[in-house]
């Protein structure tokens, strides 16, 4: 395969609960993805990256590990992840899977241990154990899912959790815990991974004497202003440490930062040369539908990650984030959008990943009832916040009744108006978006690695040039507009036959993109 396979790479991924079901018992698994990786090979991906599938008590659907080193039974068996692995590769996908090294599930050998010894004592010293301040907490930082981010235990001290009190942080000041995530990666390198990706990757070191925050809603907050515990230049030494370790091994392996951090340039640090290979765009998975905050997002997110040499990792959506036909309004217009959306990510130098169901273009569920909701957002945040279980729904694979071929049952409620979405009703229709996705991915092939050259046009519009032959135009506004013919049309982002074009000029239909191909049109910046 190709050097540096990572700059380039279409990567799906799976979130395991939800992808399909193989032993019938309403969640997804390894077995009912081992079932499906065809679909994926076929869209035309180069890997998958498998959300924890480790032993959990699913306090935050398994992204608190018991044991890193085990299989869930839930999900399989040791031997299930072998034989994914096994299968993906005889696909030609490469694999990655979760690390989760900022906290474990608080069942975890370890925090069972440190909970019955004494204040002060070794084993409490894994983790981050404070006396309080006040009578309350140790200092004001607020949990992700809402509420204080530490919870006090029964002789008094107070222990940290940025996410739920069922997660509690390690302290990465202590050899012990580098020392173990060295041999969990060594783990599943050993059994041919490609990959990892690092969960909370920026929050692994704290501050200094864990001073407060000084803000509330921080949880909000998080690529806007400094906080004590995120993006804390420490983080890097460790990640220096893993890349020597990836790089031990054949085959270039890799390794994928998950960092909420302020800026493109705060998300560079992490791709520096000897850190990682890969950090999600978030800043790109906020932009808002116009064609200025596209434009400001990828020119900044370009000139950050050329000054360490490295390439962009394009998202549009994730299972922490509202599904982007939703973000992007919602209904035919939101889908529209959507679908002119992955034209335009799939046409950018770098890497993309897909979240299972975009390339069905499913919606968020908003209206999933109360009684099952598994999100601990819902819980901490007192019911306020519904959480993300509403882009966690199982897939829609086939047939006209919930649960659609998922499994015999599904552990969320999916809407009946998914049957016009499952991979079934899309796969022969050349206007759906499944084929959409797939097109672009195969076309996408042939698409230089790096190089990106804007071109004049209107202000709803963006156009650029890939190499002298390549060109995408996506038009952000309501109304069409007419451009100087760009080349011979390749791929459309909209169903209909809508966009004209005549010799010299071609009207972009509102919300749509469009991949060109010829040198006609000379209009570089
Ligand atoms: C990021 C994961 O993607 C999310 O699902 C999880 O809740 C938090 N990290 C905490 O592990």
């Amino acid at each position: 395969m190709a050097q540096q396979w990572w700059r380039n790479a279409a990567i799906y991924q799976v979130y395991v609960r939800s992808f399909a079901d193989g032993n019938g018992d309403g969640v997804g698994d390894l077995a009912g993805v081992r079932d499906r990786l065809g679909h994926i090979a076929e869209l035309g991906m180069d890997a998958v990256w498998l959300t924890p599938f480790y032993a959990s008590p699913m306090a935050d659907g398994g992204y608190d590990v018991a044991d890193y080193r085990a299989v869930d039974p839930l999900f399989g068996q040791l031997s299930d992840a072998e034989a994914l692995i096994a299968d993906a590769h005889g696909l030609g996908l490469r694999v990655i899977v979760d690390i989760v090294p900022n906290h474990t599930s608080s069942q975890h050998p370890w925090f069972v241990e440190a909970l019955s010894a004494e204040p002060g004592s070794p084993a409490r010293e894994r983790y981050v154990f404070r006396e309080g301040r006040d009578g309350g907490p140790p200092n004001d930082w607020e949990s992700m899912f809402g509420g204080p981010a530490w919870t006090q235990v029964a002789d008094g001290q107070w222990y940290l959790h940025l996410f739920d009190p069922g997660q509690p942080d390690l302290n990465w000041q202590h050899a012990e815990v580098h020392a173990e995530f060295e041999s969990i990666l060594r783990f599943w390198l050993d059994r041919g991974v490609d990959g990892i990706r690092i969960d909370v990757a920026h929050g692994l070191v704290k501050a200094d004497g864990l001073p407060d925050a000084q803000c509330t809603d921080q949880g909000g907050l998080l690529t806007a202003v400094e906080l004590p515990y995120f993006d804390q230049d420490g983080v890097h030494e460790i990640y220096r440490e893993w890349r020597k370790i990836l790089d031990c091994y054949p085959g270039e392996r890799i390794g994928v930062a998950e960092a909420w951090v302020r800026g493109a340039d705060r998300l560079a640090l992490y791709l520096r040369p000897d850190e990682l290979h890969q950090a999600f765009n978030f800043h790109y998975a906020q932009a808002e539908w116009s064609a200025q905050q596209f434009r400001t997002t990828i020119d900044d997110s370009l000139a950050a990650v050329a000054g360490v040499g490295a390439a962009s990792t394009w998202v549009l959506s994730n299972h922490d984030i509202e599904r982007h036909v939703t973000r992007f309004g919602g209904g035919e217009l939101g889908l529209r959008r959507a679908r002119a959306a992955a034209l335009l990510t799939l046409a950018l130098p770098g890497s993309a990943y897909v979240y299972q169901g975009e390339e069905l273009g499913l919606p968020e569920v908003t209206d999933l009832p109360e009684e099952v909701l598994a999100d601990p957002k819902w819980e901490r945040s007192g019911h306020t916040e519904r959480g993300r279980d509403g882009c966690r729904v199982p897939i829609p694979w086939s047939g006209s009744e919930p649960p659609f071929g998922f499994g015999p049952s599904s552990w969320l409620p999916q809407p009946r108006d998914w049957a016009a979405l499952t991979v079934e009703a899309q796969r022969g229709d050349p206007t759906s978006t499944l084929s959409l996705y797939r097109d672009a991915l195969l076309l996408r092939r042939d698409l230089p690695v790096e190089g990106l050259e804007w071109l004049e046009s209107d202000p709803d519009v963006l156009a650029f040039r890939r190499g002298p032959s390549f060109t995408c135009t996506v038009n952000f506004g309501s109304s069409p507009v007419r451009l100087p013919r760009p080349g011979r049309l390749l791929l459309s982002s909209t169903q209909e036959p809508e966009l004209e074009a005549n010799e010299q000029t071609v009207t972009l239909p509102p919300s749509s993109a469009a991949w060109w191909t010829g040198e006609e049109d000379a209009h570089a910046r």
